[in-house]
């Protein structure tokens, strides 16, 4: 392994990766978000990325390893500029998930689990994502869209590839693509994804309305 001091990674990741490791009086407690950060580095969670974090936590690559092989959202393969993440989950699935999936595969030309030849759109099935009262609901990189039907959803697909957006939004996505919402924060969202990567933290993430 190399040592930390010479780290693999961009000054700007070893300052987030400096920010995270403050919060956390135990420095293994900050595997996870900085796994993210490892992620967002490499475009998917690397070996070299994994030793990386290892060394900024003080685990052996085996103990990060066998943290970033338990969740799926984790990924250690590249994925497509937009992750599209379909939740068919039982509350989904009865108001129709199985169809969305079913047109959000066939607009991206890929089947669930795999990503187009332009690498541009990765289709997955998930479970449940947390937005039950607005099912049918899907993600783009992590940010929600609640109450799709297959041809919103097959809109969602088209609008990636012709706008291209740099980030992604929910509120944006919401307006564009979905209808009823689980619920209403009353307060905007500040923050879109500029990568297949959760944007509640540093990591891949931009600050403003789109
Ligand atoms: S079942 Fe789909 S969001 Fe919960």
């Amino acid at each position: 392994m190399l040592p930390r001091t010479m780290s693999r990674w961009s000054p700007e990741t070893r300052e987030r990766a400096r920010r995270i490791l403050a919060r956390y009086p135990e420095k293994r407690s900050a595997v996870m978000p900085l796994l993210y950060l490892a992620a967002a580095e490499d475009g998917h969670l690397t070996p070299e990325g994994m030793e990386e974090v290892a060394r900024w936590v003080g685990l052996t690559p085996a103990q990060v390893q066998s943290v970033a092989s338990f969740y799926t959202m984790y990924k250690r393969e590249r994925t497509g500029r937009y992750l599209v993440s379909c939740c068919t989950s039982i509350s989904c699935m009865l108001l129709g998930a199985d169809e969305v999936l079913a047109a959000v595969e066939d607009e991206a030309g890929v089947p669930a689990g795999e990503t187009d030849d332009e690498g541009v759109i990765t289709v997955e099935h998930v479970e449940c994502i947390g937005a039950c009262g607005g099912a049918p609901a899907l993600q783009v990189n992590y940010e929600l869209v609640e109450g799709v039907t297959p041809d919103t959803a097959r809109e969602l697909i088209r609008w990636l590839r012709s706008a291209s957006p740099e980030a992604v939004h929910t509120d944006e996505m919401q307006e564009l693509f979905g209808t009823r919402r689980s619920f209403d924060w009353a307060v905007p969202e500040r923050v879109g994804a500029v990568g297949p990567f959760p944007a509640f933290e540093p990591y891949g993430t931009t600050d403003g309305n789109p």
